[in-house]
Protein backbone atom coordinates (compact mmCIF):
# COMPACT_ATOMS: atom_id res chain seq x y z
CA UNK A 1 0.00 0.00 0.00
CA UNK A 2 1.87 3.47 -0.56
CA UNK A 3 1.70 5.74 2.06
CA UNK A 4 1.83 8.72 -0.12
CA UNK A 5 -0.13 11.94 0.89
CA UNK A 6 0.16 10.79 4.46
CA UNK A 7 1.37 11.97 7.13
CA UNK A 8 2.78 10.51 10.26
CA UNK A 9 4.78 12.09 13.28
CA UNK A 10 6.75 9.94 14.56
CA UNK A 11 8.15 10.38 18.15
CA UNK A 12 11.53 9.20 19.67
CA UNK A 13 11.62 8.67 23.82
CA UNK A 14 14.45 8.01 25.96
CA UNK A 15 15.03 3.68 25.50
CA UNK A 16 17.33 1.45 24.49
CA UNK A 17 14.89 0.12 21.30
CA UNK A 18 15.41 3.67 19.79
CA UNK A 19 18.31 1.89 17.48
CA UNK A 20 15.47 0.71 15.83
CA UNK A 21 13.39 3.44 14.45
CA UNK A 22 15.35 4.29 12.06
CA UNK A 23 14.62 1.05 10.28
CA UNK A 24 10.61 2.08 10.79
CA UNK A 25 11.18 5.94 9.19
CA UNK A 26 13.08 4.11 6.31
CA UNK A 27 9.85 1.56 5.85
CA UNK A 28 7.55 4.11 5.61
CA UNK A 29 9.86 6.78 3.90
CA UNK A 30 9.93 3.86 0.81
CA UNK A 31 5.93 4.20 0.78
CA UNK A 32 6.54 8.04 0.15
CA UNK A 33 4.79 9.03 3.36
CA UNK A 34 5.65 12.14 4.66
CA UNK A 35 7.39 11.81 7.72
CA UNK A 36 8.50 14.58 11.06
CA UNK A 37 10.48 13.50 13.99
CA UNK A 38 10.42 14.36 17.33
CA UNK A 39 12.87 13.53 20.01
CA UNK A 40 12.64 13.72 23.69
CA UNK A 41 16.12 14.96 25.04
CA UNK A 42 16.11 11.36 26.64
CA UNK A 43 16.35 9.54 22.84
CA UNK A 44 18.93 11.60 21.71
CA UNK A 45 21.51 9.99 24.22
CA UNK A 46 20.60 6.82 22.36
CA UNK A 47 20.51 7.62 18.96
CA UNK A 48 21.40 11.05 16.86
CA UNK A 49 18.86 13.11 15.36
CA UNK A 50 21.25 13.42 11.95
CA UNK A 51 20.78 9.97 11.67
CA UNK A 52 16.74 10.44 11.73
CA UNK A 53 17.15 13.22 9.72
CA UNK A 54 18.81 11.41 6.65
CA UNK A 55 16.37 8.60 6.46
CA UNK A 56 12.91 10.81 7.41
CA UNK A 57 14.79 13.65 4.77
CA UNK A 58 13.54 15.95 7.24
CA UNK A 59 14.71 18.27 10.20
CA UNK A 60 14.37 16.49 13.32
CA UNK A 61 12.85 18.59 16.38
CA UNK A 62 13.55 18.63 20.20
CA UNK A 63 13.19 21.47 21.69
CA UNK A 64 10.34 23.66 22.73
CA UNK A 65 12.30 26.72 22.91
CA UNK A 66 14.93 26.16 20.97
CA UNK A 67 18.05 29.01 21.89
CA UNK A 68 18.46 29.90 18.45
CA UNK A 69 15.51 30.28 16.32
CA UNK A 70 11.90 31.46 16.94
CA UNK A 71 8.92 29.09 16.49
CA UNK A 72 6.25 30.47 17.88
CA UNK A 73 3.93 28.15 18.29
CA UNK A 74 5.26 25.21 16.37
CA UNK A 75 4.26 22.62 18.61
CA UNK A 76 0.28 23.25 17.75
CA UNK A 77 1.16 23.12 13.75
CA UNK A 78 2.98 20.23 14.36
CA UNK A 79 0.14 18.89 16.68
CA UNK A 80 -2.31 19.70 13.54
CA UNK A 81 -0.38 18.64 10.78
CA UNK A 82 -0.11 14.42 10.99
CA UNK A 83 -2.95 11.81 10.14
CA UNK A 84 -1.16 9.62 12.85
CA UNK A 85 1.19 10.17 15.64
CA UNK A 86 3.68 7.25 16.63
CA UNK A 87 5.35 7.02 19.62
CA UNK A 88 8.55 4.46 19.38
CA UNK A 89 9.80 3.30 21.71
CA UNK A 90 7.06 5.09 24.23
CA UNK A 91 8.80 5.07 27.50
CA UNK A 92 7.00 4.49 30.64
CA UNK A 93 8.22 8.21 31.92
CA UNK A 94 6.40 9.31 28.93
CA UNK A 95 3.29 7.33 29.59
CA UNK A 96 3.45 8.32 32.87
CA UNK A 97 3.50 11.99 31.41
CA UNK A 98 0.81 11.84 29.36
CA UNK A 99 -1.73 10.43 31.41
CA UNK A 100 -1.00 13.09 33.33
CA UNK A 101 -1.52 15.87 30.85
CA UNK A 102 2.26 16.85 30.98
CA UNK A 103 3.76 18.74 28.92
CA UNK A 104 7.19 19.84 29.34
CA UNK A 105 8.71 18.99 26.17
CA UNK A 106 7.75 18.80 22.86
CA UNK A 107 6.29 15.93 22.56
CA UNK A 108 4.63 15.35 25.56
CA UNK A 109 2.98 19.11 24.24
CA UNK A 110 2.39 18.07 21.00
CA UNK A 111 0.74 14.85 22.49
CA UNK A 112 -1.26 17.11 24.68
CA UNK A 113 -2.74 19.45 21.78
CA UNK A 114 -3.29 17.18 19.06
CA UNK A 115 -6.24 15.99 18.01
CA UNK A 116 -5.01 13.01 15.36
CA UNK A 117 -4.96 9.32 16.39
CA UNK A 118 -1.74 8.66 18.62
CA UNK A 119 -0.24 5.10 18.53
CA UNK A 120 2.28 4.19 21.19
CA UNK A 121 4.57 1.30 21.20
CA UNK A 122 6.02 0.71 24.78
CA UNK A 123 9.16 -0.63 25.61
CA UNK A 124 11.16 -0.91 29.19
CA UNK A 125 12.53 -3.24 31.35
CA UNK A 126 9.80 -6.29 32.37
CA UNK A 127 9.73 -4.80 36.09
CA UNK A 128 9.14 -1.63 34.80
CA UNK A 129 6.07 -2.90 32.49
CA UNK A 130 4.68 -5.07 35.50
CA UNK A 131 4.98 -1.91 37.62
CA UNK A 132 1.45 -1.55 38.90
CA UNK A 133 1.64 2.45 38.10
CA UNK A 134 2.66 1.82 34.74
CA UNK A 135 -0.19 -0.87 34.70
CA UNK A 136 -2.56 1.90 35.53
CA UNK A 137 -1.31 4.17 33.00
CA UNK A 138 -1.34 2.24 30.49
CA UNK A 139 -5.35 1.03 30.74
CA UNK A 140 -5.69 4.70 31.13
CA UNK A 141 -4.34 5.64 27.89
CA UNK A 142 -6.46 2.87 26.33
CA UNK A 143 -9.64 4.10 27.47
CA UNK A 144 -9.30 6.98 26.41
CA UNK A 145 -8.28 5.83 23.25
CA UNK A 146 -4.80 6.16 22.52
CA UNK A 147 -3.71 2.87 20.64
CA UNK A 148 -1.14 -0.16 21.52
CA UNK A 149 1.11 -1.69 19.61
CA UNK A 150 3.18 -4.19 21.80
CA UNK A 151 5.12 -4.46 24.17
CA UNK A 152 5.72 -8.28 23.02
CA UNK A 153 7.59 -10.93 25.39
CA UNK A 154 11.04 -11.61 24.87
CA UNK A 155 14.77 -10.86 26.22
CA UNK A 156 15.24 -7.10 26.52
CA UNK A 157 18.22 -5.41 25.61
CA UNK A 158 18.71 -4.99 29.83
CA UNK A 159 19.36 -8.79 29.59
CA UNK A 160 15.98 -9.53 31.13
CA UNK A 161 13.33 -11.86 29.92
CA UNK A 162 9.56 -10.76 30.30
CA UNK A 163 6.81 -8.29 28.76
CA UNK A 164 8.39 -4.96 27.97
CA UNK A 165 10.28 -5.45 24.17
CA UNK A 166 9.40 -3.05 21.44
CA UNK A 167 7.23 -4.20 18.99
CA UNK A 168 9.86 -5.03 16.07
CA UNK A 169 10.10 -2.10 13.41
CA UNK A 170 8.08 -4.66 10.76
CA UNK A 171 5.29 -5.00 13.46
CA UNK A 172 5.22 -1.14 14.48
CA UNK A 173 5.06 -0.84 10.08
CA UNK A 174 2.41 -3.36 9.46
CA UNK A 175 0.06 -2.18 11.98
CA UNK A 176 0.52 1.74 10.83
CA UNK A 177 -0.56 0.77 7.03
CA UNK A 178 -3.24 -1.33 8.40
CA UNK A 179 -4.18 1.87 10.50
CA UNK A 180 -4.06 4.02 7.93
CA UNK A 181 -5.89 2.06 5.41
CA UNK A 182 -8.82 1.48 7.32
CA UNK A 183 -8.90 5.10 8.68
CA UNK A 184 -7.97 7.19 11.72
CA UNK A 185 -9.00 6.85 15.03
CA UNK A 186 -12.19 8.87 14.47
CA UNK A 187 -13.26 7.12 11.65
CA UNK A 188 -13.21 3.74 13.15
CA UNK A 189 -15.84 5.45 15.47
CA UNK A 190 -18.30 6.88 12.43
CA UNK A 191 -20.20 3.58 12.62
CA UNK A 192 -21.11 4.96 16.55
CA UNK A 193 -23.12 7.31 15.88
CA UNK A 194 -23.70 7.19 11.85
CA UNK A 195 -27.48 8.47 10.75
CA UNK A 196 -27.80 10.32 14.03
CA UNK A 197 -28.92 14.33 14.60
CA UNK A 198 -26.65 15.72 17.37
CA UNK A 199 -27.26 19.27 18.57
CA UNK A 200 -24.34 20.87 20.40
CA UNK A 201 -23.91 24.21 22.11
CA UNK A 202 -20.89 25.70 22.46
CA UNK A 203 -19.11 29.53 23.64
CA UNK A 204 -20.53 32.18 26.34
CA UNK A 205 -23.18 34.46 25.85
CA UNK A 206 -23.48 38.32 25.76
CA UNK A 207 -26.49 40.13 27.50
CA UNK A 208 -26.19 43.67 26.77
CA UNK A 209 -25.51 46.57 29.36
CA UNK A 210 -25.82 49.28 26.93
CA UNK A 211 -24.44 49.63 23.18
CA UNK A 212 -20.56 49.00 23.63
CA UNK A 213 -20.94 46.60 27.11
CA UNK A 214 -22.36 43.68 28.31
CA UNK A 215 -22.29 40.87 30.71
CA UNK A 216 -20.48 37.39 29.78
CA UNK A 217 -17.80 34.79 31.20
CA UNK A 218 -15.00 32.96 30.38
CA UNK A 219 -16.17 30.33 28.35
CA UNK A 220 -13.77 30.33 25.12
CA UNK A 221 -16.19 27.36 23.57
CA UNK A 222 -13.21 24.69 23.29
CA UNK A 223 -15.10 21.67 24.59
CA UNK A 224 -18.47 22.55 22.58
CA UNK A 225 -16.43 22.98 19.44
CA UNK A 226 -14.14 19.63 19.82
CA UNK A 227 -17.43 17.95 20.77
CA UNK A 228 -19.04 18.80 17.29
CA UNK A 229 -15.29 17.43 15.74
CA UNK A 230 -15.67 14.66 17.63
CA UNK A 231 -19.27 14.31 16.49
CA UNK A 232 -19.05 15.01 12.43
CA UNK A 233 -15.61 12.19 13.14
CA UNK A 234 -18.29 9.15 14.68
CA UNK A 235 -20.64 9.88 11.38
CA UNK A 236 -23.12 12.17 12.91
CA UNK A 237 -24.98 14.74 11.03
CA UNK A 238 -23.99 17.69 13.40
CA UNK A 239 -25.05 20.88 14.21
CA UNK A 240 -23.26 23.49 16.32
CA UNK A 241 -25.13 26.01 17.84
CA UNK A 242 -22.19 29.00 19.37
CA UNK A 243 -21.71 32.31 21.08
CA UNK A 244 -19.23 34.66 20.26
CA UNK A 245 -15.77 33.28 19.93
CA UNK A 246 -12.98 32.93 18.28
CA UNK A 247 -12.81 29.80 16.96
CA UNK A 248 -13.03 28.06 13.58
CA UNK A 249 -16.03 25.78 12.97
CA UNK A 250 -15.02 22.19 12.73
CA UNK A 251 -15.31 21.15 8.79
CA UNK A 252 -18.62 19.10 8.19
CA UNK A 253 -20.70 21.01 10.92
CA UNK A 254 -24.10 23.38 10.40
CA UNK A 255 -22.84 26.39 11.83
CA UNK A 256 -25.03 28.27 13.65
CA UNK A 257 -24.19 31.97 15.67
CA UNK A 258 -25.89 33.43 18.11
CA UNK A 259 -24.97 36.48 20.64
CA UNK A 260 -27.71 36.43 23.50
CA UNK A 261 -28.73 34.11 25.72
CA UNK A 262 -32.34 34.68 24.79
CA UNK A 263 -31.17 34.07 20.64
CA UNK A 264 -29.89 30.57 21.98
CA UNK A 265 -32.87 29.51 23.43
CA UNK A 266 -34.85 30.27 19.90
CA UNK A 267 -32.21 28.62 18.12
CA UNK A 268 -31.93 25.51 20.67
CA UNK A 269 -35.46 25.40 20.67
CA UNK A 270 -35.71 25.57 16.51
CA UNK A 271 -33.38 22.72 16.27
CA UNK A 272 -33.80 20.10 18.93
CA UNK A 273 -37.04 18.81 17.53
CA UNK A 274 -35.11 17.75 14.66
CA UNK A 275 -32.57 16.33 16.76
CA UNK A 276 -31.92 13.10 18.18
CA UNK A 277 -29.47 14.39 21.28
CA UNK A 278 -28.40 17.50 22.39
CA UNK A 279 -25.51 18.26 24.16
CA UNK A 280 -25.52 21.62 25.65
CA UNK A 281 -21.94 22.46 26.56
CA UNK A 282 -22.88 26.27 26.31
CA UNK A 283 -22.12 28.63 29.03
CA UNK A 284 -24.97 31.51 28.96
CA UNK A 285 -25.10 33.80 30.56
CA UNK A 286 -26.88 33.39 34.09
CA UNK A 287 -28.57 36.84 34.36
CA UNK A 288 -29.10 39.97 32.38
CA UNK A 289 -29.78 43.72 33.20
CA UNK A 290 -33.38 44.10 33.85
CA UNK A 291 -32.80 47.32 31.05
CA UNK A 292 -30.76 48.06 28.44
CA UNK A 293 -29.67 51.21 27.93
CA UNK A 294 -29.98 52.51 24.30
CA UNK A 295 -27.14 55.14 24.92
CA UNK A 296 -23.62 54.09 26.64
CA UNK A 297 -23.82 54.80 30.17
CA UNK A 298 -21.59 57.85 31.07
CA UNK A 299 -18.55 57.37 33.78
CA UNK A 300 -19.11 59.22 36.96
CA UNK A 301 -17.63 59.50 40.29
CA UNK A 302 -20.85 57.64 41.43
CA UNK A 303 -21.24 53.85 42.45
CA UNK A 304 -23.44 52.63 39.40
CA UNK A 305 -25.87 49.68 40.43
CA UNK A 306 -26.91 47.51 37.89
CA UNK A 307 -30.31 45.47 38.44
CA UNK A 308 -29.84 41.96 37.05
CA UNK A 309 -32.45 39.33 36.15
CA UNK A 310 -32.12 36.00 35.84
CA UNK A 311 -32.25 34.36 32.21
CA UNK A 312 -34.33 31.52 30.82
CA UNK A 313 -32.78 28.57 32.20
CA UNK A 314 -32.87 26.42 28.44
CA UNK A 315 -32.57 22.80 29.51
CA UNK A 316 -35.23 23.45 32.11
CA UNK A 317 -37.19 25.23 29.32
CA UNK A 318 -36.92 22.62 26.68
CA UNK A 319 -38.11 20.01 29.18
CA UNK A 320 -41.61 21.09 27.68
CA UNK A 321 -40.96 19.97 24.11
CA UNK A 322 -38.52 17.48 24.51
CA UNK A 323 -39.19 13.72 24.79
CA UNK A 324 -39.62 11.70 21.90
CA UNK A 325 -36.98 9.73 22.53
CA UNK A 326 -34.01 12.45 22.50
CA UNK A 327 -30.84 12.21 24.29
CA UNK A 328 -30.17 15.18 26.64
CA UNK A 329 -26.68 16.08 28.38
CA UNK A 330 -25.91 18.86 30.18
CA UNK A 331 -22.75 20.29 31.68
CA UNK A 332 -21.99 21.60 35.28
CA UNK A 333 -18.92 23.78 35.60
CA UNK A 334 -18.97 23.89 39.20
CA UNK A 335 -16.82 25.11 41.96
CA UNK A 336 -18.06 23.71 45.11
CA UNK A 337 -19.85 20.34 45.72
CA UNK A 338 -19.77 19.49 42.21
CA UNK A 339 -20.75 16.22 42.42
CA UNK A 340 -24.11 16.77 44.60
CA UNK A 341 -24.75 19.64 42.82
CA UNK A 342 -24.54 17.98 39.78
CA UNK A 343 -27.06 15.37 40.71
CA UNK A 344 -29.26 17.96 41.61
CA UNK A 345 -29.52 19.34 37.93
CA UNK A 346 -29.41 16.17 36.53
CA UNK A 347 -33.08 15.19 38.13
CA UNK A 348 -34.27 18.47 38.34
CA UNK A 349 -33.61 18.80 34.33
CA UNK A 350 -34.21 15.80 33.22
CA UNK A 351 -31.17 15.33 31.59
CA UNK A 352 -29.67 11.77 30.65
CA UNK A 353 -26.33 12.72 31.58
CA UNK A 354 -24.33 15.58 33.03
CA UNK A 355 -20.71 16.30 32.60
CA UNK A 356 -19.17 18.04 35.25
CA UNK A 357 -16.02 20.25 35.43
CA UNK A 358 -14.31 22.10 37.64
CA UNK A 359 -12.23 25.72 36.86
CA UNK A 360 -8.84 24.86 37.40
CA UNK A 361 -5.17 24.91 35.93
CA UNK A 362 -5.78 22.75 33.10
CA UNK A 363 -9.46 22.18 33.27
CA UNK A 364 -12.90 23.81 32.44
CA UNK A 365 -12.94 27.31 30.69
CA UNK A 366 -10.51 28.35 27.49
CA UNK A 367 -8.23 25.29 28.57
CA UNK A 368 -7.10 22.73 25.59
CA UNK A 369 -7.70 19.96 28.20
CA UNK A 370 -10.00 19.23 30.61
CA UNK A 371 -10.94 16.25 33.26
CA UNK A 372 -14.41 15.58 33.75
CA UNK A 373 -16.98 13.45 35.50
CA UNK A 374 -19.64 11.95 33.80
CA UNK A 375 -23.11 11.59 35.84
CA UNK A 376 -26.22 9.96 34.67
CA UNK A 377 -29.21 8.43 36.73
CA UNK A 378 -28.98 5.44 38.60
CA UNK A 379 -25.38 4.54 37.60
CA UNK A 380 -22.18 4.84 39.29
CA UNK A 381 -20.19 8.53 38.32
CA UNK A 382 -17.24 7.98 35.42
CA UNK A 383 -14.44 9.96 35.72
CA UNK A 384 -12.48 10.80 32.93
CA UNK A 385 -8.52 11.89 33.94
CA UNK A 386 -7.07 14.70 32.07
CA UNK A 387 -6.70 14.65 28.37
CA UNK A 388 -7.43 17.09 25.44
CA UNK A 389 -11.34 18.50 24.92
CA UNK A 390 -10.91 16.44 21.82
CA UNK A 391 -10.02 12.75 23.65
CA UNK A 392 -12.58 13.81 26.35
CA UNK A 393 -14.94 14.15 23.60
CA UNK A 394 -14.77 11.10 21.83
CA UNK A 395 -15.25 9.27 25.68
CA UNK A 396 -18.05 11.52 26.35
CA UNK A 397 -19.36 10.37 22.80
CA UNK A 398 -18.53 6.71 23.73
CA UNK A 399 -21.03 6.91 26.25
CA UNK A 400 -23.65 8.94 24.77
CA UNK A 401 -23.90 6.03 21.85
CA UNK A 402 -24.97 3.72 24.25
CA UNK A 403 -27.50 5.99 25.14
CA UNK A 404 -29.00 6.67 21.48
C1 LIG B 1 20.71 2.99 29.31
C2 LIG B 1 19.28 3.36 29.61
C3 LIG B 1 18.27 2.71 29.00
C4 LIG B 1 16.94 3.03 29.26
N1 LIG B 1 15.97 2.34 28.63
C5 LIG B 1 14.67 2.62 28.93
C6 LIG B 1 13.63 1.91 28.30
O1 LIG B 1 13.84 1.04 27.44
N2 LIG B 1 12.36 2.21 28.65
C7 LIG B 1 12.06 3.15 29.58
O2 LIG B 1 10.87 3.35 29.87
N3 LIG B 1 13.05 3.88 30.15
C8 LIG B 1 14.33 3.63 29.85
N4 LIG B 1 15.33 4.36 30.46
C9 LIG B 1 14.94 5.45 31.35
C10 LIG B 1 14.53 6.67 30.56
O3 LIG B 1 15.52 7.06 29.64
C11 LIG B 1 14.22 7.81 31.52
O4 LIG B 1 13.08 7.48 32.30
C12 LIG B 1 14.03 9.13 30.83
O5 LIG B 1 13.71 10.11 31.80
C13 LIG B 1 12.94 9.07 29.79
O6 LIG B 1 12.74 10.33 29.25
P1 LIG B 1 11.69 10.59 28.09
O7 LIG B 1 10.45 9.82 28.43
O8 LIG B 1 11.45 12.07 28.14
O9 LIG B 1 12.30 10.21 26.84
C14 LIG B 1 16.66 4.06 30.18
C15 LIG B 1 17.70 4.74 30.77
C16 LIG B 1 18.99 4.41 30.51
C17 LIG B 1 20.10 5.16 31.18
Amino acid sequence: MSLQGKRILVGLTGGIACYKIPYLVRYLWKDKAEIRVVMTEAATKFITPLTLESVSNNPVASDLFPADRFVGTRHIDMAQWPDLVVVAPATANFMGKVVSGISDDLLTTIICATPKPVMIAPAMNPQMWLNKVTQRNFATLKELGYIFVGPGEGGTACDHYGIGRMAEPEELYEAIKKFLAKGSRQSRKKKALTGKKILITAGPTREAIDPVRFISNRSSGKMGFALAEAAVASGAETTLISGPTDLTPPAGVRYITIETTGQLRTAVKKEFVKSDCLIMAAAPADYQPKKKQLSKIKKSDKELTLPLKPTVDILKDIASVRRKKQVVVGFALETDDAIANARRKLKEKKLDMIVVNTPGADTGFEHDTNSVTLIMPGKKPVELPLASKSQISFSILDRLSTLL
